[in-house]
């Protein structure tokens, strides 16, 4: 079974959508670090039995040493994939290095759009909203060294209706990575996922 490690910095919902769909099913959580004590994904960890860490960076001397502590707990626990579920750190190269097309995140939107620096929580749907689109969506993708930019795993769109707010916005796209998240996670599980640069396939139905 391929080990995972998932980083989470909040309420840990996609955390919980992994734990169901992929816990001792296709993979094993063998890891959650959260880089905040008070992280509630920590909490759901703990229910599930699932070893926690929490790696926090005022403890340590640069930013460096702080991602490098992480690494060190992902590789103790023998992690081959490593899930960011609403980790809101910046990945170094270092650990891009350790976790080559390795490391996967979820983004609110549909990159290349509204993502990249300062575009996290509410402002994304903000941005949705201002420019006026009219899907908007959620997109899982490996992490390389830029923000947001490495090879794209699979999206997933809503409809922005002309009542929609910011918030509810935010609730549509937060159902649908709640899908989307542990489908990516349990077809890498799977071997089903390759990739050849940007471009990645899937080899099995959705
Ligand atoms: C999600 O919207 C995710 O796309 C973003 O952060 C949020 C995390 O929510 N990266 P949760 O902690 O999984 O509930």
């Amino acid at each position: 079974m391929t080990k995972i490690g998932v980083l989470v910095s909040g309420g840990g919902t996609n955390l919980q959508a992994v734990i169901d769909r992929v816990h001792h099913k296709s993979g094993e959580i063998a890891v959650v670090i959260a880089n905040n004590a008070e992280a509630y994904g920590l909490t759901r960890a703990q229910n599930s039995g699932i070893p926690t860490a929490v790696v926090l960076e005022k403890d340590f001397e640069d930013y460096d040493a702080f991602n490098a502590e992480i690494i060190r707990t992902l590789k103790d626990k023998g992690v081959e994939l490593v899930v960011l579920a609403g980790y809101m750190k910046i990945i170094t190269p270092a650990f891009v290095e350790a976790y080559p097309n390795k490391i996967v995140n979820i983004h609110p939107a549909l990159i290349p759009s509204f993502c990249g620096e300062g575009y996290y929580g509410l402002h994304v749907h903000e941005a949705v909203i201002d420019y006026g689109v009219k899907v908007t969506g959620a997109t899982v993708h490996f992490v390389n060294e830029e923000a947001d930019a490495g090879p794209i795993i699979a999206q997933k769109t809503v409809e922005v209706a002309d009542d929609d707010t910011p918030e509810s916005i935010q609730k549509k796209v937060l159902e649908i990575e709640h899908t989307l998240l542990p489908w990516v996670v349990e077809q890498y599980c799977l071997g089903h996922i390759t990739v050849e640069g940007r471009k990645t396939k899937i080899t099995s139905e959705q």
